[in-house]
């Protein structure tokens, strides 16, 4: 997930669900001030910051965009400019208080697509809160289950693919084999002072439209690609389809399109600074 060219052409589910979960459960949010200032983690290529968060609070006075990867932040200074929105490295696992001291708290806080890959989800549950004013909300969606994780551990356990995959388990979040996935997360937002307005673990699914879509999406969001020999990397791509394949169906459209579709749940949480 170091490409952000390659994240910003395959990102298309996440996009799709950034304006959906804005729309269904953003509603509920408090409308937005000239005084508010809002902060986006895990932004990426800036892209969904810019054209499905900031319309989301246009009243806003400026919008903070953070991610932990610099290649990120310097391609969304560039193709994501507003002069509204500030684009800083910044890791939600760490220590905040440099990134306070600098920018203060915040009114409202979004992150979508990010929190499984967070190494230590309660620490950035904690530094969330304390990112935010009394009163303050914040609005959060991601990947709690989804079989990109399973075939992750499935190929792991593979003899031509374990060595460069040793830290596997970093990058698959505490929800991932939970029964209570949901539960889970609600108790990380109360124990770090949040009341919970609403989080739901919430069923989704995607279709491709081929195969190849299927092939760069996992290759924009793949932690262990980087670590293959080039002449390695086809073969690896080939077994995660035929993992991924075990879970899917075939789905046709209206038009008689075939395309192959994943399920995949969600944890969407909304919560305010008591
Ligand atoms: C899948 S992208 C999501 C980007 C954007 N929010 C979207 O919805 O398209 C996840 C981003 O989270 C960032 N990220 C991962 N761990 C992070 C952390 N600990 N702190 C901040 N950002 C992090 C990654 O660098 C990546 O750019």
């Amino acid at each position: 997930m170091n490409d952000p060219e390659l994240y910003e052409r395959a990102h298309y589910f996440q996009v799709r669900d950034a304006r959906l979960i804005l729309q269904v459960y953003g509603q509920a949010m408090q409308e937005t001030m000239d005084t508010d200032i809002v902060l986006d983690i895990g932004c990426g290529t800036g892209d969904v910051t810019r054209d499905i968060i900031l319309p989301h609070c246009r009243q806003a006075r400026y919008l903070v965009a953070t991610d932990s990867s610099n290649s990120m932040i310097q391609f969304a200074r560039n193709k994501s400019f507003h002069e509204n929105i500030c684009y800083e490295v910044f890791d939600i696992s760490k220590n905040v208080y440099n990134f306070k001291s600098k920018w203060g708290s915040f009114s409202k806080i979004y992150s979508f697509y990010c929190l499984h890959w967070v190494k230590n989800l309660k620490t950035a549950v904690e530094n969330i809160s304390s990112l935010l004013i009394t009163g303050g909300e914040c609005l959060l969606a991601f990947v709690a289950q989804c079989p990109v994780f399973e075939m992750h551990e499935h190929l792991a356990q593979m003899d031509k693919w374990k060595s460069f995959m040793q830290d596997v388990h970093q990058y698959l979040p505490d929800t991932h084999r939970n029964t209570q996935p949901a539960f889970l997360f609600s108790s990380y937002l109360m124990d770090s002072g949040l009341e919970v307005v609403m989080c739901d673990l919430v069923s989704m699914s995607f279709t491709f439209p081929n195969t190849e879509v299927i092939k760069e999406s996992l290759d924009a969001i793949s932690p262990f690609t980087k670590h293959l020999p080039d002449d390695m990397k086809q073969d690896y791509t080939e077994d995660c389809l035929r993992f991924l394949q075990t879970h899917a169906r075939t789905e046709v459209d209206n038009n008689d399109n075939e395309g192959i579709q994943f399920s995949y749940k969600l944890i969407v949480a909304h919560a305010r600074k008591v």
